[in-house]
């Protein structure tokens, strides 16, 4: 495994790559996935330039919190009382605001785990930062396996006291380089989706409709043009998936080119799917395609939307989230 460091103007970014030819590029600067590689292809999407990647609304391969999604009102009811937030998609607070974590420079570190060298990010945060209860330490570490092309984050939070939390990676995938992702074939292991309000608020899962029934694989493109996608306020895919079942050791979804297989695992209950809905038209991105519409798919694995009792840290335990994608040749059964 080789570490490459570049410190840049203080905005540091990390690269790592194993005997296999993965490659996983990081950034200080939202503790995000910039890119990731293997023998030379792109596995995922992001703006090309440093300082777009850092400000983007696409939220590209970071690390999002304190709360990923919507939050109505920016008003955040949690424990009895109502805590004020600060708004930044019109009146609502989505990914955790406009200095959220995502937004924020991060410690660098590298920690070592059966030798193999672990990049890790570190932030600690005050209580009522954003508006949020509680202070939190956070930490984020990106395992990357020696043999195989494989990257296993950890998301872990600190808090002396109960405070609500959803974290998760915000990566978009496009296996290959496609200009799109609409012939990619899509599986995921769930039968439930949220339904949302005109500002996209969630409204509570029901069945899934035909459109967005992945229980079993169809191509992202196949039925994206449905009136209930392309009519509703989504205008794609941009839905939260109950997962049927989320044991660590077994894939819940699954992405594929037929060249590329990529398997996503973990410990989360749901599954937010976002096709790229409003790229940055003609934006360059790391793959050497510029945006276009559904150009990358981001899996994000949260908590149930809304369930702010069910997301509240326990005091003085830590609290772990793990997301692993594994990438594979060919097409996986
Ligand atoms: C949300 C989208 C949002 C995107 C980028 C996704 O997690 O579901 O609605 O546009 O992030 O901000």
């Amino acid at each position: 495994m080789t570490i490459e460091r570049n410190e840049n103007g203080g905005y540091g970014l990390t690269t790592i790559t194993n005997a296999v030819g993965f490659s996983l590029t990081l950034s200080d600067f939202g503790a995000g996935v910039v890119e990731m590689r293997w023998d030379g292809l792109p596995l995922t999407i992001a703006p090309k330039d440093r300082e777009t990647y850092f400000h983007s609304d696409g939220y590209f391969g970071k690390t999002v919190g304190r709360i990923a999604g919507r939050i109505k009102d920016s008003r955040l009811s949690f424990a009895n009382k109502t805590y004020p937030l600060s708004p930044n998609e019109g009146p609502n607070c989505l990914h955790g605001g406009p200095h959220g974590l995502s937004m924020k420079m991060w410690r660098f570190s590298i920690d070592y785990r059966d030798g193999s060298p672990v990049p890790t990010y570190s932030l600690d945060e005050g209580d009522g930062e954003g508006g949020f209860p509680g202070p939190v330490s956070f930490r984020v570490r990106y395992h990357v396996s020696e043999k195989e092309a494989r990257l296993e984050t950890h998301l872990e939070a600190f808090s002396p006291v109960a405070t609500p939390l959803n974290l998760t990676t915000h990566a978009y995938f496009n296996l290959g380089g496609s200009p799109n992702v609409l012939s990619h074939e899509f599986w995921v292991n769930a039968h439930e989706v949220e339904t949302y309000d005109a500002g996209l608020i969630p409204q509570g899962f029901v069945a899934c409709p035909d459109c967005l029934d992945f229980s079993s694989p169809h191509r992202v493109g196949e039925r994206i043009g449905d009136p209930i996608l392309s009519e509703g306020r989504t205008k794609g895919y941009d839905h939260c998936f109950r997962l049927a079942a989320h044991p660590f050791a077994a894939p819940v979804a699954r992405l594929s080119n037929g060249a590329l297989t990529m398997e996503l695992c973990t410990d989360a209950p749901c599954l937010q799917v976002y096709s790229d809905n409003y790229p940055r038209l003609g934006l360059p991105l790391t793959n050497g395609r510029n945006e276009e519409k559904n150009a990358g798919l981001a899996l994000e694995p949260v908590a149930v939307p809304n369930d702010f009792s069910a997301m509240a840290t326990i005091p003085g335990r830590p609290l772990f989230r793990r997301i692993a994608y594994r990438f594979l040749k060919g097409k996986a059964k």
